[in-house]
């Protein structure tokens, strides 16, 4: 181990995948059984899964890191993320770190509450009608607030209904109910679709119209979660590139997303790189955020960025990004997966609120780690190393061949595995 750094003095990626366990158990201070959940050791067993989906048969495995340097008001946290594509923890980790040099990241969220719809059709007269369910509010509310005492308790519970006229539609007019829900600490799909169904009664009396869909609305634009970071000019230059040539570049890459739906779903993609890895990591259900953020990006009747990025008085880089965030800390899978527990765990998430502002940070490091590389030098370059370490280690390398060789293979600019064959073949003679 010659070439290897002394253990105080290296990073967390360059550690053994034990020793970051060792790191992140002396970091968190959570037991190593606790940690084991996220280390593959245990977790999710089969017959766990067999409760959770049908036809069950197994459970299936993501590699899950950790994204470091995050400083979220004011506090540090140690960000689980689950996802398949490289770069993407790297990226994440290296913007908050340099978020972090300039006071992290500032996150705040509405109330956690979600909208559940009630198609009401074959109405007459849709004005009447609407005037009608208006007038029954109290009593409709009064009729929600008795479905679920546990989330009452909570201080949870219905919170408003809304009546909206649909004229236009290729079954004609017809209205639709929305019931406004504070789910408190849970995602909330469940409390709400009960709530629902149970109201369908009354609400077709009310109205005098045929009950049909009695669902949330995933476009949770009234649960929102919103984080800004502002960055000095002079801290975002590197290698070649001055501050404000890296500044000036990612404004004019989000101006790209900004007008154009083509270039502002890949920009988003790269945000919910970041956002959908957290939200797996914890349990949640990724395609409800998914369907959220999209929703909410096409909310003008045009699809866009749903970061912002500027200049601010100062010269500075500030970026903020504002999205749904229906995600939750109890109830569904979150409670059943020992992971999805040791990822809360790790952040000291104490509130679905809490965990909504951690994910829309990382989904602003991932866009501003995106957009500076592909303001720069492009985004290969990043991939590179980790693709060479990937062919090394497939060559054959092991402990700290692995970096050795992959730096090389960088070098040369021929990242094959044949190529990595031949080195290792070589180094190996030698030593022999
Ligand atoms: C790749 O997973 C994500 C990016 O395409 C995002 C972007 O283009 O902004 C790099």
């Amino acid at each position: 181990m010659s070439d290897q750094l002394p253990d105080q003095h290296r990073k967390f990626y360059q550690m053994t995948l034990s020793e970051r366990l060792d790191q992140l158990a002396a970091e968190s201070g959570l037991p190593m059984d606790v940690l084991d959940a996220l280390s593959g050791k245990t977790g999710l067993e089969p017959a766990q899964a067999d409760h959770m989906i049908e036809n069950a048969v197994g459970v299936y495995s993501l590699p899950i890191g950790i994204a470091r340097n995050f400083i979220i008001n004011d506090h540090p946290v140690l960000v689980p993320m689950a996802i398949e594509e490289p770069s993407v923890i790297a990226g994440a980790s290296f913007m908050a770190q340099l978020a972090a040099k300039n006071g992290g990241f500032h996150a705040s969220s509405t109330l956690p509450e979600m909208i559940g719809q009630i198609q009401i059709l074959d109405v007459k007269d849709l004005n009447e009608a609407q005037s009608r369910l208006l007038e029954h509010k109290d009593e409709l509310l009064a009729a929600a607030a008795t479905l679920d005492p546990l989330l009452s308790r909570f201080g949870g519970g219905p919170r408003g209904i809304e009546v909206r006229r649909i004229y236009n539609s290729p079954i004609g007019p017809f209205l639709v109910l929305h019931l406004i829900y504070d789910v408190r600490d849970a995602m909330g799909a469940n409390a709400i679709n009960t709530a629902l169904e149970k109201l369908a009664p009354q609400v077709s009396q009310i109205s005098g119209g045929r009950v049909h869909l009695r669902i949330l609305t995933n476009l949770a634009d009234r649960r929102l979660a919103r984080s800004s970071v502002t960055i000095r000019t002079a801290d975002l230059a590197f290698e070649g590139y001055s501050g404000e040539t890296v500044r000036d570049g990612i404004i004019e890459a989000w101006a790209f997303a900004q007008v154009d739906p083509y270039r502002a779903a890949t920009h988003n993609k790269g945000i919910m790189n970041g956002v959908d890895a957290v939200i797996l990591a914890t349990g949640n259900d990724w395609r409800a955020v998914e369907a959220g953020a999209h929703a909410y990006a096409a909310r003008s009747g045009r699809y866009t960025s749903l970061t912002t990025w500027a200049k601010d008085h100062d010269g500075n880089l500030t970026g903020v990004l504002e999205m749904p965030m229906a995600v939750g800390i109890v109830g569904g899978a979150t409670r059943v997966h020992p992971g999805a527990q040791a990822a809360l765990k790790l952040m000291k998430v104490e509130s679905a609120n809490q965990l909504a502002e951690i994910i829309v940070s990382v989904g602003l490091a991932q866009n501003l780690a995106a957009l500076r590389a592909l303001a720069t030098e492009g985004i290969q370059r990043g991939h590179m190393g980790l693709h060479a370490r990937q062919v090394a280690i497939s060559a054959g390398a092991v402990e700290n061949e692995i970096d050795r060789l992959a730096d090389q293979l960088v070098r040369e600019g021929v990242i094959r595995t044949d190529r990595a064959e031949q080195i290792l073949k070589e180094w190996r003679k030698q030593s022999s």
